[in-house]
């Protein structure tokens, strides 16, 4: 009968036999699937593995630090730190419309990503997290006309254009899969258990143009309810949960001064594979107690929203 540990032993013995030794790269953002697939990769061939981590600058408080502090000090990954947040945010100065940030990261995400890997001599093969349903996704995407909501960046066309093979050890699994793989391959839990994180980061959950100050903002505020929710013993029930910051500055008043600072939403929401999705039933006290402690904790907010659209109509993200 079938267990993920004979699962793990064959895709280790299939990436050795596929790779030889040759030299592979990895682009790890942080979310569960490159993550496993790296670490899997790394116990099947050691340090013929080089993980590139492209970082935009987009992403929430202490996360680079954390995936760093995993790979590196942690599973020994050897790491390419790409820190290019002055580049990101440089060229996303000015950019308010939603498909033109996506654009604008995918494309300087695969500059990166491809300026790093050049470095990395004699590679041979580039490893990627698909899943299963992103390969029925794309066979159905180019088996007809598709109707395009969200472009979503990925680094399609990369492999050819750098002379690359793909590595794709993950390819029959769904979600949960991997997150069984991850847990037999000794992922902590509250890595495996985290919720999805878009690629475009926080560049979509901060709606109109993006600045430094607006960001700070947001990753203190977005960290305060994240705490909230697993105070709360939350966290597990909720698909996705986080902080939009809006283009909009309200007044409101603090000991004897009045206040002009931005409002923000809380989303959270319950799904079972994103595309359709439900807002989270937090109790009142819940959501009072959670934006009496944004208000108090994070300087810049003024006021919290709590958004009850479900999915569809909305998104599930702002942009
Ligand atoms: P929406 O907002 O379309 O989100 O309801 C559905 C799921 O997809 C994630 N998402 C993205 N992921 N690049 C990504 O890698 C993107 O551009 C992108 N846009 C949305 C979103 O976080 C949710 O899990």
């Amino acid at each position: 009968d079938w267990t993920m540990a004979a699962f793990k032993d064959e895709a280790i013995e299939r990436i050795r036999a596929q790779v030889g030794d040759a030299k592979v790269i990895c682009g790890l953002s942080g979310g569960v699937d490159s993550s496993v697939a790296a670490v899997l990769i790394h116990e099947a061939i050691g340090d013929q593995l080089t993980c590139v981590f492209v970082d935009h600058g987009l992403l929430r408080l202490n996360e680079a630090e954390q995936v760093l502090s995993m790979f590196r000090d942690h599973y020994n990954i050897p790491l390419i730190h790409a820190d290019e947040s002055d580049l990101f945010l440089g060229a996303l100065e000015g950019v308010s419309d939603p498909e033109t940030k996506r654009k604008t990261i995918g494309r300087l995400f695969i500059d990166v990503f491809q300026k790093h890997a050049d470095t990395i001599e004699g590679a041979a093969f580039l490893a990627q997290g698909t899943l299963y349903p992103d390969v029925i996704e794309s066979v159905s995407a180019s088996g007809g006309p598709s109707v395009t909501i969200k472009s979503h960046h990925n680094v399609g066309g990369l492999p050819e254009k750098m002379g690359l093979k793909l590595v794709e050890p993950l390819r029959e699994l769904f979600k949960d899969e991997v997150r069984a793989l991850g847990h037999e391959l000794g992922l902590p839990q509250s890595f495996i258990g985290r919720h999805p994180f878009p690629g475009p980061g926080l560049a979509i959950r901060c709606p109109g143009e993006i600045t430094r100050e607006k960001l700070e903002i947001l990753r203190k505020a977005d960290a305060v309810f994240i705490d909230q929710i697993r105070r709360h013993g939350l966290y597990d029930e909720i698909w996705q949960a986080f902080v939009a910051i809006l283009p909009v500055r309200t007044v409101g008043v603090m000991g004897d001064g009045r206040t002009y600072d931005f409002a923000c939403a809380l989303r959270a929401v319950t799904s079972v594979d994103g595309m359709t999705a439900d807002y989270y039933p937090f109790s009142h006290e819940f959501l009072g107690e959670t934006a009496t402690r944004i208000i108090n904790e994070v300087r810049g907010i003024n006021r919290v929203t709590y958004d009850i659209t479900s999915k569809p109509p909305g998104t599930i993200e702002w942009e």
